[in-house]
């Protein structure tokens, strides 16, 4: 059958529907054929041009309409289409189907810079978002996380603050790049929990070679429950199969110069040369218990790690990125990730930064995507069947049936089927949390800043501490504040004496006394204190 005799019998299915460009003809967007789409309909030969020219109006007023805001933070990205391979070596501590034996669940991930417009360049110093959908057949699981374990703050609260400050200049737009002007340094030197994660920044994490040679992760604590009913607080790790690699300073500016794209042409490259990209995903399992601690770390505070000399990371399972994209915008543009999407087995703890968190995503993508329907994009739409009541809106797809968009109702043959008890359900978790620690205080822990970034320099090889000190140098050097690099070299003296000098002798200043003696404030943890060398190089 041609296209032209086709009839309204012979509808392709919905899934053609959402592939767009069907048929060899060239049509409207209703599907009448057309004889020209090079010139506009005029009167005469010179014009002017006439209002019923539908073909003319539709494709310029299409065109006017084809942006959408970019992210508010994470503009910049590049993905891939995978699949990810369970191990089953964390069915002892999760029912989620998708991590028991032999699970294999199709997968989308996105990586990102944070602070950079879509149009800017890979290889800036940033932090990278590293996000994935897995497509899990209990509903979709987004693990949305960073490159770098630790994050600024340590409430969602201060998170517009913090990227206003980051983010350009207001008057002048620039810098694109993180941290080389005053409000960044203004923001971290007057918001201490902020110095450990721009610790890292400032070493080699802050510049990668390649999304394949990142880290990732999940950076909250996270529950999970067995088959038993019995939970535990995990943190996720994603660990590059090609091992960890970052560029020099000199490297990325050149190559930001010579090829503003070089992360995703990096990435579209080996996949579509066959070089799969491959991570582990591992667990840190820490037990459970009411404090939320685990050996004197406060499982709560985003700004601080677990040692992986004490919590071991254990590998759950692989992730295969295995095709490109069909369509930047389609795909990688409107994906919606959530961290509260997440499959029976797995839940959210209050790490305060993660309770903002869930509001915050589904909040921008309604002005993102333009209205709540963005579930039914074909990217993010569930490999689950889905049966949520949801209805209308703009840009709503769906032909729901039935007249009882409600429950419990007694019209639409009963209620839909809930799960009952002992069933695997989404949520399970968040009812288990006992009284007592809904009640509890931060710990004390929390106002120690320091101790972290300290143990995290004292790990660095002295090439790793060289980088570290021209990037603070450098960085700092491009605040123009007097105030405000000295109260950063503040910072750094209660990090360690040596970088602070060497950062002062650079900018030409006097190097600060410590304010604090440099032996923990805050009861120092007997097993962090042991540590030498603590982060994975
Ligand atoms: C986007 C990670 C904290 C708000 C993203 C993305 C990542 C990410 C990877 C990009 C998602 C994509 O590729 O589409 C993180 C991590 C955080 C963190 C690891 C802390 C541990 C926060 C906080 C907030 C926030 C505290 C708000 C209070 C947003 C928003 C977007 C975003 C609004 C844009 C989402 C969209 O337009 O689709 N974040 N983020 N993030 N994040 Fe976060």
């Amino acid at each position: 059958m041609t296209d032209q005799n086709r009839s309204s019998g012979d509808m392709p299915d919905k899934e053609g529907d959402a592939r767009g460009q069907q048929g060899r003809y060239l049509t409207t967007a209703q599907g009448a054929r057309l004889r020209d789409t090079d010139h506009s309909l005029k009167a005469g030969r010179r014009g002017p041009i006439l209002l019923q020219d539908h073909h003319l109006r539709e494709k310029i007023t299409h065109f006017d309409h084809e942006r959408i805001p970019e992210r508010v933070v994470h503009a910049r990205g590049a993905a891939a289409h995978g699949v990810f391979e369970s191990y089953g070596t964390a069915s002892s501590v999760t029912g989620a189907a998708f991590l028991q034996h032999g699970a294999v669940t199709p997968t989308f991930t996105r990586f990102s810079t944070v602070l950079g417009s879509r149009g800017s360049a890979d290889t800036v110093r940033d932090t990278r978002g590293f996000a994935t959908k897995f497509y899990t057949g209990e509903g979709t699981f987004d693990l949305v996380g960073n490159n770098i374990p630790v994050f600024f703050i340590q409430d969602g609260i201060k998170f517009p603050d913090v990227i206003h400050a980051a983010k350009p200049h207001p008057d002048r737009e620039i810098p694109q790049a993180q941290s080389a002007h005053d409000t960044f340094w203004d923001f971290v030197s007057l918001h201490t929990e902020a110095q450990h994660h721009t610790l890292w920044n400032m070493s080699d994490r802050g510049i990668p070679r390649s999304f394949r040679m990142m880290e990732g992760f999940g950076i909250h604590t996270f529950r999970m429950e067995n088959a038993e009913g019995e939970m535990t607080m995990v943190k996720f790790h994603w660990k590059p199969v090609l091992g960890v690699h970052s560029l020099t300073w000199e490297e990325a500016q050149m190559v930001s110069g010579a090829d503003p794209d070089f992360h995703r042409r990096d990435l579209a490259d080996a996949i579509e040369a066959g070089t799969y990209p491959q991570w582990e995903l591992g667990i840190q399992v820490l037990g459970d218990n009411e404090d939320q601690t685990f050996a004197g770390i406060d499982l709560l505070d985003p700004t601080k790690i677990v040692p992986e000399e004490l919590a071991p990371v254990q590998p759950i399972g692989k992730l295969t990125l295995t095709r490109n994209p069909d369509n930047y915008f389609a795909e990688t543009e409107q994906v919606a990730f959530h961290p509260g999407n997440l499959p029976p087995g797995i839940d959210v703890t209050d790490d305060p930064l993660l309770q903002v968190r869930l509001f915050s995503y589904q909040d921008t993508q309604l002005t993102r995507l333009g209205g709540p329907n963005w579930n039914q994009l074909p990217i993010n739409r569930s490999h689950a069947p889905v049966n949520d009541m949801l209805r209308d809106g703009y840009g709503q797809q769906d032909d729901h049936v039935g007249q009882a968009p409600y429950q419990p109702n007694s019209l639409d043959g009963g209620c839909p089927f809930t799960a009952g008890d002992g069933e695997h359900a989404f949520n399970d978790l968040a009812v288990k949390v006992p009284e007592s620690v809904k009640n509890r205080e931060l710990s004390a822990s929390f106002e120690d800043h320091y101790s972290q970034p300290r143990m995290f320099w004292k790990s660095m090889t002295q090439p790793e501490k060289r980088h570290i000190i021209a990037a603070y140098s450098f960085e700092l050097g491009k605040c123009r504040e007097q105030a405000i690099r000295e109260r950063q070299l503040a910072c750094l003296a209660q990090i360690d004496p040596v970088l602070c000098q060497k950062v002062a002798e650079a900018l030409g200043l006097e190097a600060p006394e410590p304010a604090e003696p440099l032996d923990d404030r805050l009861e120092p943890s007997p097993a962090l204190s042991q540590l030498g060398r603590s982060w994975p190089v």
